[in-house]
C-alpha cells in the first residue's frame, strides 16, 4: 500500500471520469465493467472502458483504452491511474494493462476501487518489477 499524493479535487475527478466510461463498458461476454482514467502531467483527464469482442483475445481492458485514448489526443507522462467497477473488490490491472502502463508511465500511481469502496493504493513500479521498456528493445538498457 502506497500513500496517494492526489489532491482530493483531483482524485474526485477521476473516480467520476472513471465511473462515467464505466457506464458505457462493452462487456456482453464477461458482464464486468471496468472503468479506468489517468491524470496526466498536464492535469488532464483521460478515460476508458473494457471493449469485448466475440473473439475473446481481441477484448481491450480499460486500462489500454484509456492509455490509447490519450495517445490519439497528443497527450503523454500521466501521474495516475484509477480504475473502478461495478463489482465489489478492487479489479488490479491485468499483466497486460501493466505492462503499457508502465511503458507511458514508470512513476504512475495506481489506485483500484471496488464498488463496494475497497480501495488498493500501489504503484506501477510495485506491480510490474523489471519491467522491459523502449530502452531494452534498442539495446541502451
Ligand atoms: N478487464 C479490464 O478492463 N481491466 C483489467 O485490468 C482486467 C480485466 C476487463 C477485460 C474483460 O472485458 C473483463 O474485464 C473480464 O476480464
Amino acid at each position: 500500500m502506497t500513500a496517494s499524493t492526489l489532491t482530493n479535487e483531483d482524485f474526485d475527478r477521476l473516480l467520476e471520469a472513471a465511473k462515467g466510461a464505466l457506464a458505457n463498458a462493452h462487456s456482453p461476454y464477461s458482464g464486468l465493467r471496468v472503468g479506468a482514467a489517468l491524470l496526466a502531467e498536464d492535469g488532464s483527464v483521460h478515460a476508458g472502458c473494457n471493449v469485448e469482442s466475440a473473439s475473446y483475445g481481441l477484448t481491450i481492458c480499460a486500462e489500454r483504452s484509456a492509455v490509447f485514448r490519450a495517445v490519439t489526443d497528443g497527450v503523454r507522462g500521466f501521474r495516475a491511474v484509477l480504475i473502478t467497477t461495478d463489482r465489489d473488490g478492487a479489479l488490479m490491472p491485468c499483466g497486460a494493462c501493466r505492462q503499457v502502463l508502465h511503458e507511458h508511465a514508470p512513476e504512475l500511481e495506481v489506485i483500484a476501487i471496488g464498488a463496494d469502496g475497497e480501495r488498493v493504493d500501489t504503484t506501477i513500479a510495485a506491480l510490474l518489477p523489471e519491467a522491459i521498456g523502449e530502452a531494452d528493445i534498442k539495446g541502451e538498457a
